[in-house]
């Protein structure tokens, strides 16, 4: 839960207002996103990974991200890492510097990087060698230079589900290490006289507990960026270790505070630094879900409650509510683990294991798994599931023509909609056919 959510008398509140009053004013599902929370977060990576201390801080947009949110970004001092034109688009309406942005993605079109290189974004990571043509091309063309950091596969297995775990050999992100196609990227960058090499950059994938993948990963980044300079007579001032920082969905996960990670990072990379008799390069990191995934938590209202018989004779009991897999894919996509808490009043009823599901028609539109919740749960009773603020939001979709929920900023009893919820002519407003009528 984000910091400010608690109970008073079986109530949950945050940010200074009782759920059920927030829900009053914007409806269910809603996103309830605790500014505080997210201020907090974004502050504590950046006073842990200091400027002074040679590190910076890239919030990584993909977790969610809306124009207030970009602002809010920049007032706390970090950086912002975009990997599409889209989110490209929100950062600069948002007035974010171009300065202070990179720009990231494994396949950025030739319209998206020269877009990027002509409004001034302050490094692009490149994730192939057609995208070094496309820059080389567009430099030429445009005159300009651009600060390009080289993203680079360290072949680490990282502990985490399969489809986002991204520093393997064997997926489509970077320039291999072991096959030798990252010193020929870093090569090409260098003597490129259009493009300004920065760096090598990596990220082994998301929702990493354990640090032992950093520091392999670190250590071979560390090794390449020692040869560069050995083989190629190339100093580069700087390296990312991307993003990845595990937060707790369920009371199951331990994640480390931002103190500690950086600490931690920071010695895995001055040991390295000294065992290869390099300086350490400015470094920086690109956390998403660890600074806003705590920070939100979905409201729903409960539509509907059935039990249904398992084999053995035990018992299951379906609370359906009036989201799911449109407001929240994790589970479905990743397995992933969800709790949640009955919001809206409290329960004497003994708890009773239940499966919280969406109202799409499927059977794998669950929302959490399994969750014990008051045995007398009825329909109208609110539920929130905390832990939403990554990828949630960012990856909803309309399937079965559902509206996607708003994101309603509660903070010190305010509420403020920095994203609206979706109406039919939204839904329809692409339609032709409809438009024509
Ligand atoms: N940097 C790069 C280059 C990335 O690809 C990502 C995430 C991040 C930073 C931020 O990672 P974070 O700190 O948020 O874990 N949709 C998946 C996660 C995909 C992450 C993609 N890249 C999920 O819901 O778990």
């Amino acid at each position: 839960w984000s910091t400010t959510a608690a109970k008073v008398d079986g109530v949950l509140h945050v940010g200074g207002r009782a759920v059920p009053d927030v829900v009053a004013e914007v409806n269910t599902p809603a996103y309830l996103l605790d500014e505080e929370d997210f201020r907090g977060r974004a502050r504590a990576f950046r006073e842990a990974f200091a400027d002074d201390a040679g590190w910076d801080v890239f919030y990584a947009a993909k977790a969610f991200l809306c124009t207030t949110l970009a602002q809010w970004v920049v007032e706390e001092g970090l950086l912002l890492d975009v990997c599409s034109g889209g989110e490209l688009t929100v950062a600069l309406r948002a007035g974010v510097d171009p300065a202070r942005i990179g720009f990231h993605g494994n396949n950025k079109s030739y319209a998206e990087l020269r877009r990027a290189v002509s409004v001034g974004v302050g490094r692009i990571i490149v994730d192939s060698f057609h995208e070094i043509e496309r820059l080389e091309q567009i430099t030429a063309d445009t005159g300009r230079t651009v600060a390009v950091m080289v993203r680079v596969t360290p072949g680490v297995e990282a502990h985490t589900h399969e489809y986002i775990a991204t520093a393997h050999e064997d997926q489509k992100f970077g320039f291999s290490i072991t096959g030798g196609d990252a010193l020929e990227a870093v090569r090409r960058v260098a003597t490129d006289p259009g493009l300004e090499l920065r760096g090598l950059h990596s990220h082994i994938g998301s929702q990493i507990f354990d640090s032992s993948g950093f520091e392999v990963a670190a250590r071979r980044v560390l090794a390449l960026h020692a040869r560069v300079a050995g083989e190629l007579g190339v100093t580069m001032p700087e390296m990312d270790l991307g993003g990845g920082f595990g937060i707790a969905y369920t009371t199951q996960d331990d994640p480390s505070e931002p103190a500690d990670l950086a600490r931690e990072i920071t010695a895995i990379v001055d040991h390295e630094c000294r065992a290869l008799g390099i300086a350490r390069p400015r470094l920086s990191i690109e956390p998403g879900r660890a600074i806003v995934g705590p920070s939100m938590c979905t409201v729903y209202t409960v539509g509907t409650v059935k039990e249904v018989a398992l084999d053995g004779g035990a018992r299951r009991r379906y609370v359906s509510v009036d989201g799911g897999m449109s407001d929240n894919i994790r589970t479905a996509l990743y397995d992933a683990d969800y709790s949640c808490t009955l919001a809206s009043r409290r329960s004497g009823a003994a708890p009773v294991l239940s499966r919280v599901v969406g109202k799409h028609c499927e059977a794998g539109d669950i929302v959490v798994k399994d969750e014990f919740l008051p045995g007398d749960v009825v329909p109208g009773d609110l539920v929130a599931v905390p832990g939403t603020g990554a990828y949630c939001w960012s990856m909803a979709s309309n399937y079965n023509h559902l509206l996607r929920p708003p994101v309603v900023a509660v903070r010190d009893g305010e509420l403020r909609v920095l994203v609206r919820r979706e109406t039919e002519d939204d839904l329809l407003a692409t339609d032709m056919g409809a438009a024509s009528e």
